[in-house]
């Protein structure tokens, strides 16, 4: 099974922004750690990450029959793009979102999520271990909709 982790603008800032909401670790130990997960779950594992809106939206595409799950955080553009929750409509891949933080108990302007919309499951305020629990649940999404095949 082939996972993709898209993360949005600013992810390759971890370790250096805003340490007491996002953490000490930085995008490399993030990779370094969904590396380890996917090895311990038994998928394939690769990665995107842009600050621009479009590449999210390129690599989207380009995961169509390609890739088996996305995770998504799509960071900032969580809360503004439609482009991103359309992509992830056309290519049809079971995707989980994921955030760092507890978005729920930030900002007004973080309540709202387009791509919720598609995503199967949300996952927020677990830092690091939120990327493996959403693989976890693409490995048992994915698998128990082989079975009903
Ligand atoms: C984030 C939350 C977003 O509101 C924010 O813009 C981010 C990161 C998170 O992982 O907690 O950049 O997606």
């Amino acid at each position: 099974m082939k996972i993709l982790v898209i993360n949005g603008p600013n992810i390759n800032m971890l370790g250096i922004r805003e340490k007491n909401i996002y953490g000490a670790g930085t995008y490399e130990d993030l990779l370094d750690f969904c590396r380890n997960a996917a090895e311990e779950l038994g998928v394939e594992v690769s990665f995107f990450q842009s600050n621009h809106e479009g590449d999210l939206v390129d690599a989207i595409q380009h995961a169509y029959k390609v890739i088996d799950g996305i995770v998504i955080n799509p960071a900032a553009y969580t809360h503004t793009s439609v482009a991103i929750l359309d992509a992830l409509k056309a290519v049809s891949i079971p995707a989980v979102e994921v955030h760092i933080s507890d978005v729920s108990k930030r900002e007004d302007f973080r309540q709202i999520s387009y791509v919720r919309q598609y995503c199967f499951k949300t996952i927020t305020g677990m830092g690091f271990e939120g990327y493996k629990e959403a693989m976890k649940a693409l490995l048992s999404e994915i698998s128990n909709g082989a079975e009903k095949q």
